[in-house]
């Protein structure tokens, strides 16, 4: 194919040039009727590009087939057989790839650090999660991917299970041994679906963590508007070999996704797919020596240990992103939380992850020496008044097995049954009727259906008095919990 064409940019430039009249939504109609103020605001473009996806960007039949030449050159570009565009991040396209590949009271071997995505995916279909463990760093208090004998023993126990659903880069940037975990699942001739949300710009550049695909993976999905240059929401799955069915995989996601699905997103997929196919190696290349000069420049900080080298090797990440910056600042005696805010407020500057000792950066291609140099001094302010952010609540992060909880019911379950709000402390025993995600990075640590502990609801309660966020549990600072009641436990 011809990977300089852009079909959804060059619908749009020509819908645009052919002045069409369209008696159709989006009702502000290339922004004519949208408030001046908005279109000040936003700019005219975002109007005059918002056009409906059929009966605008292509025609009533698709005859013009502009969507699906699109799909076609990225799934070429990346080496998949086939690629979905998505305009509802990786939140719906994870969903799509799990119930393509188990339905409801179905099993799917699930790594228990999966995005909340995933777990509203196991709430909605009522798939029963079979749970590997991550690989803990109780040291560090870190979660990698789960080694992939996990995966191969939770297949030998489970005879029925449909296949198995790995998350890979974690958002900290380590990675799973992907082509082990493709073999576990092949040995037993089920999928691996891997949800490569922080690996959209894996495919082009060999100096990266292998991209899925190439790993052997079945299904994988992206977010081209994290770690690439697509708009936000903007996510792309992909598919190879024959253990799932493009039809049903198709199906599956038309069951969730909008019906007006917005073709800015599309054109920013298809723009940044061509960008990648015509510059990618010398954009990434740049990002990569950037990386490598921040992290010298880092690590020679006091105080600040720059992240890494320790999250690769036997019982830890098969590999890690070195885009990823993370700095573990707890010699500094300073809450990741605390760091970020403070540098938030006094640079300007908006740091990716924060936890209770850490702080993360994401570089990519759009980084150069001058927003590095912003970075570096912020990090740089940070220690200097580490005196000054030093204290708050310390967290007391409970070892990995006190962090994992009993599965009493199953999600789906617990969600939807009768519940009760009830104190923290009063729910320590009961089973939690919902999620409760410290976010970003948003892997739960309570789900619903799990059996609710105290050493959980003190890490929870004293991350939230640290500066922790807990976004969406009906009561954010956890001093009260969504529990089943008693009466309708399993
Ligand atoms: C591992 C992982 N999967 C899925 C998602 C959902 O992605 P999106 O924000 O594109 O919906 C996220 C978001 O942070 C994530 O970290």
């Amino acid at each position: 194919m011809d990977q300089s064409e852009a079909p959804v940019l060059e619908a749009l430039r020509d819908f645009r040039r052919q002045r069409f009249t369209p008696f159709t939504p989006p009702g502000h109609k290339q922004g004519r009727g949208a408030a001046r103020s908005t279109v000040d605001a936003l700019g005219a473009d975002v109007f005059g590009s918002d056009i409906l996806a059929i009966s605008g960007l292509d025609d009533r039949t698709s005859s013009h087939e502009v969507l699906a030449r699109a799909q076609q050159l990225m799934a070429e570009a990346v080496d998949a057989e086939h690629a979905f565009f998505s305009t509802c991040g990786s939140s719906l396209s994870v969903k799509s790839a799990m119930l393509s590949v188990a339905g409801p009271h179905e099993e799917l071997i699930v790594g228990r650090d999966a995005h909340k995505s995933v777990v509203s995916g196991l709430i909605l279909s009522g798939i029963r999660p079979i749970w590997v463990e991550p690989q803990w760093d109780a040291q560090r208090h870190l979660a990698h991917p789960p080694a992939p004998e996990s995966v191969a023993a939770a297949f030998a126990e489970h005879p029925d299970v449909r296949g198995a659903l790995i998350t890979s880069p974690t958002p900290y940037g380590t990675c799973a041994d992907l082509a082990a975990h493709a073999d576990a699942c092949h040995r037993y001739g089920r999928p691996l679906i891997v949800d490569e949300a922080w690996g959209a710009h894996l495919p082009f550049h060999d100096r990266l963590p292998t991209w899925a695909m190439d790993a052997g993976a079945d299904v994988c999905v992206t977010s081209v508007h994290k770690m690439g240059a697509g708009l936000e929401q903007g996510s792309v799955f992909h598919l190879r070999g024959d253990l799932i069915d493009p039809a049903v995989l198709s199906s599956r996601a038309d069951l969730l996704g909008t019906t007006s699905p917005s073709v800015l997103i599309y054109a920013g997929l298809d723009g940044w797919r061509r960008q990648m196919v015509q510059d990618g190696t010398r954009l990434l290349g740049d990002a990569l020596d950037l990386a490598r000069d921040v992290r010298a420049r880092l690590s020679d900080l006091d105080g600040v240990h720059l992240a890494g080298a320790e999250f690769v090797g036997p019982g830890r990440a098969a590999d890690l992103d070195p885009l990823q910056i993370v700095l573990d600042i707890s010699t500094l005696g300073v809450l990741g939380y605390r760091a970020a805010d403070w540098i938030y407020a006094n640079h300007r500057v908006s740091m990716h992850l924060a936890d209770h000792r850490r702080i993360s950066a994401q570089l990519t291609f759009a980084d150069d020496e001058s927003t590095a140099e912003r970075l570096l001094t912020a990090v740089r302010d940070v220690v200097e008044h580490a005196d000054q952010l030093r204290g708050g609540q310390r967290v007391e992060v409970p070892d990995p097995g006190g962090l994992r909880l009993a599965q009493a019911m199953l999600p789906r379950d617990a969600f939807f049954a009768r519940t009760e709000q009830i104190s923290a402390k009063q729910a320590v025993g009961r089973v939690s009727a919902e999620m409760i995600t410290p976010y970003p990075p948003g892997i739960p640590a309570i789900l619903p259906g799990e059996r609710i502990t105290e050493p959980v609801v003190r890490y929870l309660r004293t991350g939230v008095d640290a500066g922790m966020v807990c976004p969406d549990a009906v009561d954010s600072t956890v001093e009260s919990v969504r529990v089943v009641a008693t009466d309708e436990e399993a």
